[in-house]
């Protein structure tokens, strides 16, 4: 009896290992098959799912073990690192009033995506302490190669809209030469963004704070609206904003038509209490209220308004930067040092976060995510970040990140306007994004790419005076 026993059991075990050396082995071959894309997307979902979602899928529960005594802090600090570092889920992007279903549907953003595409080169996802216990959770080759294409499919629909063909397999591509928009009431926005009658007091237009000529910003720390009043938020360019994901320090607005009402009927921007005081002023002005009535019939109002000041932002993009003609295959554009500067942006993953043709703008980062900068400093209303406008604690000190698109000319720089040169901007990332001590003589190599980066407006290339 127990002769048959042992043999039993000896048969049993040879058959498992053959199983799991099979089932390893075929792991190792990626799928060849291209997949249709409704396929993939519930692949890549079912993967993150299965692998990833325990760590970074905040409505995830914790698993039983981590309420063991001890044990619990541990894990519920990684899953907070987990989360900080990358959070898959649509959430911040279409804000918190969004459904279930919008995002699920909803094109995961650009850095979501490269920073996906990181962990998949360096293999260092998920952890290996992790994958020690949770064996089978480890990424197979054919998986990373489905993740890899999600990542360029997805990609290639965020591109298309904005009519990019180059560089779609890349983190970073080349700006577009233009975006189609409508003439007449892209004119029409452009005399309303110069209007001061959009401010309660008359003193101030759209184009008092971001002044084109100064990089779409107003080159102070923090802006000053009505009454010299202080919004505690430095001013972030409007140049290039129509490609941000949303708009603002904390992703308040959908996108640049919805914006305008911020700045309008803000009591420390431009201080109007309602739509009707701008609405009547503009309506007294005969003149313009014919020629904005031939395009828009239901006339001044805050929709047509906002419609016609979006329609003026699709004009507001900066192509024909140094980096753009490098990007487009012109690679002696950039000197030695410019190219050691690139080459130090990718070797520090500046890309996880500077993604996207706007090297920016594409999701919400944590500004104290490896050191605290705020340590020893009286918080102010504008630190909050993206938790002002979610409500979730867990939000607080994120920022939408500040494109990097003519950032040469719109020092001061950060959320707060702190640091007055773009050295000191990149040295302070290096502390509180990478992680990092910095070498002097590669943040000025980095600074030297960045000014690369500066564009042309309608033809005429930005400088700095
Ligand atoms: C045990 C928890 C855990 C699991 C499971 C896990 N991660 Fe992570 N992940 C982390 C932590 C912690 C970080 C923060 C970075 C670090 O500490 O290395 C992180 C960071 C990341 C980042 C951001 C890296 C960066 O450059 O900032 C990505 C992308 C990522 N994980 C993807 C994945 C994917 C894909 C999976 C599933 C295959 C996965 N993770 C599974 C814990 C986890
Ligand atoms: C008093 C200065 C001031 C005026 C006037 C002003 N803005 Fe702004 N603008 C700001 C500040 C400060 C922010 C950041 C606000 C925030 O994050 O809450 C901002 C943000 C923006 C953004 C978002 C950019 C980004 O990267 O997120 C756009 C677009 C914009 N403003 C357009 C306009 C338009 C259009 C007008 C005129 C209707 C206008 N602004 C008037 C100071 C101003
Ligand atoms: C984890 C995400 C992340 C990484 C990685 C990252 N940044 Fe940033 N970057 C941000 C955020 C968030 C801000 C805004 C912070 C604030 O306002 O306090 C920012 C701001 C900046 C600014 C200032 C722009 C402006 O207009 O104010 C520069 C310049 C910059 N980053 C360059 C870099 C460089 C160079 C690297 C690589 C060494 C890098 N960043 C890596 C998220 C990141």
């Amino acid at each position: 009896m127990k002769k048959y026993l042992l043999k039993f059991l000896f048969w049993a075990t040879l058959a498992g290992l053959c199983y799991a050396t099979g089932v390893l082995v075929l792991r190792q071959i990626p799928r060849k098959m291209p997949m249709q894309p409704v396929a993939m997307r519930s692949t890549v979902r079912t993967i993150l799912a299965e692998k990833c979602a325990s760590c970074h899928d905040s409505t995830r529960t914790c698993p039983l073990y981590g309420k063991i005594p001890g044990l619990a802090p541990v894990i519920g600090e990684e899953r907070r690192r987990a989360l900080r570092h990358w959070e898959p889920s649509n959430r911040n992007y279409l804000g918190p009033k969004a459904t279930e279903g919008q995002k699920l549907d909803a094109p995961t953003p650009l850095a979501v995506l490269a920073k996906l595409e990181n962990v998949l080169l360096d293999n260092s996802m998920p952890p290996h302490p992790y994958l020690a216990i949770h064996w089978g959770t480890w990424l197979s080759p054919s998986e990373k190669a489905i993740l890899q294409s999600w990542c360029n499919v997805v990609r290639r629909e965020w591109l298309v809209q904005w009519d990019i063909t180059n560089n779609t397999e890349k983190v970073i591509q080349p700006l577009p030469d233009r975006l189609p928009f409508h003439a007449e009431k892209a004119a029409l926005g452009e005399k309303l963004f110069q209007d001061k009658r959009l401010s309660a007091d008359e003193s101030l237009s759209c184009a008092s704070c971001h002044q084109l000529e100064k990089g779409g910003a107003d080159g102070i720390a923090m802006s000053r609206g009505i009454a010299r009043r202080s919004s505690h938020l430095n001013t972030p360019t409007v140049l290039n904003a129509v490609f941000n994901l949303r708009q603002s320090w904390d992703g308040r607005a959908a996108d640049f038509a919805e914006q305008v009402k911020f700045p309008v009927l803000s009591p420390t921007l431009m201080g109007c209490t309602n739509w009707t005081q701008v609405v009547s002023r503009l309506t007294e002005d005969t003149a313009f209220k014919t020629a904005f009535t031939a395009v828009y019939p239901e006339g001044f109002t805050e929709r047509t308004i906002s419609n016609a000041i979006a329609e003026y932002g699709k004009r507001l993009i900066t192509p024909g930067s140094r980096f753009d003609r490098y990007l487009k295959g012109h690679k002696t554009v950039l000197s030695r040092e410019e190219d050691l500067g690139y080459k130090l942006f990718r070797q520090y993953s500046c890309t996880r976060c500077h993604a996207g043709p706007t090297l920016g703008g594409q999701s919400f980062e944590y500004a104290d995510l490896m050191d605290n900068p705020f340590k020893g400093r009286i918080l102010t209303k504008g630190d909050a970040g993206l938790q002002a406008f979610s409500g979730h604690p867990e939000d607080a000190h994120r920022f939408k990140v500040p494109t990097l698109r003519n950032v040469a000319l719109t020092a001061p720089y950060l959320h707060d306007g702190s640091k007055s040169t773009l050295e000191d901007a990149v040295a302070s990332m290096l502390t509180y994004q990478v992680g990092l001590p910095y070498v002097e003589n590669e943040v000025r190599a980095i600074a030297a790419f960045l000014h690369t980066l500066t564009g042309e407006l309608s033809g005429k290339p930005l400088t700095q005076e």
